[in-house]
């Protein structure tokens, strides 16, 4: 006789650069897993809120991880259901801006933001829960990370690529280093936006492999219309057109992402002879 027993796992999907893929990565990600019967839970902690959106929800004053952090709320009001079976989100609103302020002042950003995440796991409802980070090192990005299992870089195949995953690999050393979070790691890298018929991107994927081996995803996105599409309509790109390209890298990438990151197994009861 089995018993499943279920860990959430929590996972960054950080780079501080801006347009590499972050938000399209988490959505789609989170969208296809959640058609593989994982229960997942999106937080969008870019102000911009192209999480919120790109799923289908409106910012609403009052509804972020932002009231949580600060005692206001209790974090499971904050969780908003998605049009998507499975699939939740705690949505951004305009006041995270203003947030990272306040958070800093308070001195316990470290342990606040843990707190929080440690609820949700307590509840044991989510596998994933995938954390969308502003395009910068702030308190709140700083803090989550502190609070991760794992980092997801998604990366863009050029120039100076190499140079900009330095900077999260030092973060996840330092954070790593000040028994912030000891048991953070890079979780994978995911090349995005790939067009294979350019040798840039032939050249900078070789590179990136090198360096970082079987961190790299064997999956990569390639540049796609109807991936850049779906978002005005307020859908991932998995379910605003399930056969594109784009949706099928999506689903092959949430294939081996649930195979590198098992939630759940199998514990063997009443074993006794
Ligand atoms: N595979 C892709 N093909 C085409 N356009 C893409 C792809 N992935 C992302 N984009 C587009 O690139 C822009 C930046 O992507 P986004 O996910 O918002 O990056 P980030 O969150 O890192 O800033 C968006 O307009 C998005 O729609
Ligand atoms: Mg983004």
């Amino acid at each position: 006789m089995g018993e499943i027993h279920r860990t959430t796992r929590v996972i960054a999907v950080a780079n501080q650069k801006g347009g590499v893929g972050k938000t399209t990565t988490v959505v789609n990600l989170a969208a296809a897993l959640s058609k593989m019967r994982r229960t997942v839970l999106v937080i969008d902690l870019d102000p911009q809120a192209n999480a919120t959106t790109g799923l289908g929800l409106q910012r609403q004053d009052g509804v972020s991880i932002y009231p949580a952090l600060m005692g206001q709320a209790a974090v499971a009001d904050m969780i908003q259901p998605t049009p998507y079976e499975n699939l939740n989100v705690i949505p951004s609103e305009v006041n995270l801006a203003g947030a990272e302020i306040e958070i800093a002042r308070r001195g316990d950003h470290l342990v606040a933001v843990r707190d929080v995440l440690q609820q949700i796991r307590d509840a044991a409802v989510f596998d994933y829960i995938l954390l969308d980070c502003p395009p910068s090192l702030g308190v709140l990005m700083t803090a989550s990370l502190a609070a991760a299992d794992g980092i997801l870089v998604p990366m863009q195949a050029e120039y100076y690529a190499l140079e900009g995953l330095s900077v999260i690999t030092g973060l996840i050393e330092r954070l790593k280093a000040n028994g912030a979070n000891p048991a953070l790691e890079l979780n994978g890298i995911l090349m995005t936006m790939v067009n294979m018929s350019t040798n840039l991107s032939h050249d900078v994927i070789g590179e990136v492999r090198r360096h970082f081996g079987d961190k790299v995803y064997e999956s990569m996105i390639p540049r796609n219309v109807r991936t850049s599409e779906a978002p005005s309509y307020g859908q991932p790109v998995v379910f605003y057109d399930p056969s594109c390209r784009g949706a099928e890298a999506y689903r092959a990438f949430a294939k081996e992402f649930a195979a590198r990151n098992p939630t759940r197994m199998e514990v063997q009861v009443d074993q006794v002879v």
